[in-house]
């Protein structure tokens, strides 16, 4: 189940039409699903934190999978390997077409992630997405915590032990998209911290605009607030994609 984007091919050869991923960060699952209705057509997926998981929990993923689009269930699961299994199983049950894991957690326990959730998904199309490091750690906290390397090397060694443990992709920052696409080219990278031109960058301190992310290489852009908090959040996310000009690209492809 590695490497694909839902139809068999290489991500480093081609990119979703639409690479928007809608981060749902709503408090219920109403919200949720009004939000995702009417952003269904204009956008290639959605995201359901922790949030969603721990309020109306994870039968949110199927109710929003029905609407048509990949659904990521962003559960950042790190605990042992056999606990893990078992999250990422009901997460494929419900559902998720992603689930994060974070490669911290070590190989095994991203090989029982990647056995759970194909276990749960059966048939369907399911792949672990592995967070290397998480972008609100800088070299000094990394440091305090007993990690000598910088966020950028431990990102790199953290991308081949994900592709070695059999990941679908990696969760990374836009300026760790360059080093993981040397070290791992085959990994699907989902690029969080990401702010159109002229919207609030909010809590994110080194957001970047689509259209770097692009650049940069990543093959999906995590976009929360800036479309769901826009006035009219469907015409937000046709602005971002209508920026990106990306070849083949139409709205609700
Ligand atoms: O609203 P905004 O676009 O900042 O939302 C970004 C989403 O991506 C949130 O759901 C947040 O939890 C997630 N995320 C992030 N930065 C990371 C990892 C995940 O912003 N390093």
């Amino acid at each position: 189940m590695t490497g694909s984007m839902g139809d068999g091919s290489n991500p480093t050869e081609s990119r979703p039409r639409n690479p928007i991923l809608v981060a749902l960060d709503v408090p219920t699952g109403e919200d949720a699903v009004r939000l995702a209705r009417e952003l269904s057509p204009h956008v290639g997926g959605f995201k359901v934190g922790l949030e969603l998981l721990t309020g109306p929990g994870p039968a949110i993923v199927g109710v929003i999978g029905r609407l048509g689009k990949p659904v990521f269930a962003d559960a950042k699961l790190h605990d042992i390997p056999n606990t893990v299994r078992a999250a990422a199983r009901h997460l494929g049950e419900a559902g998720a077409r992603w689930v994060t894991a974070h490669a911290a957690g070590g190989r095994a326990m991203l090989e029982a992630a990647v056995e759970g959730l194909r276990e749960g998904a059966g048939a369907r199309a399911a792949g672990i997405l592995a967070i290397t490091v998480l972008t609100s750690l800088d070299q000094d906290a990394l440091a305090a915590t007993g990690v000598a390397a910088t966020p950028g090397k431990l990102a790199a060694v953290r991308a081949r032990l994900a592709r070695e443990a059999g990941c679908e992709g990696v969760i990374t920052s836009v300026r760790e998209l360059g080093v993981i696409s040397d070290v791992a080219p085959q990994l699907l990278r989902v690029t969080p911290g990401i702010r159109p031109v002229g919207v609030d960058s909010h809590d994110q301190a080194r957001a970047a605009t689509p259209a770097e992310g692009m650049e940069r290489g990543a093959h999906y852009l995590v976009i929360g607030r800036a479309i769901t908090g826009a006035p009219e959040p469907g015409r937000a996310a046709l602005d971002i994609l209508s920026g990106l000009d990306l070849p083949g690209t139409s709205p609700g492809s």
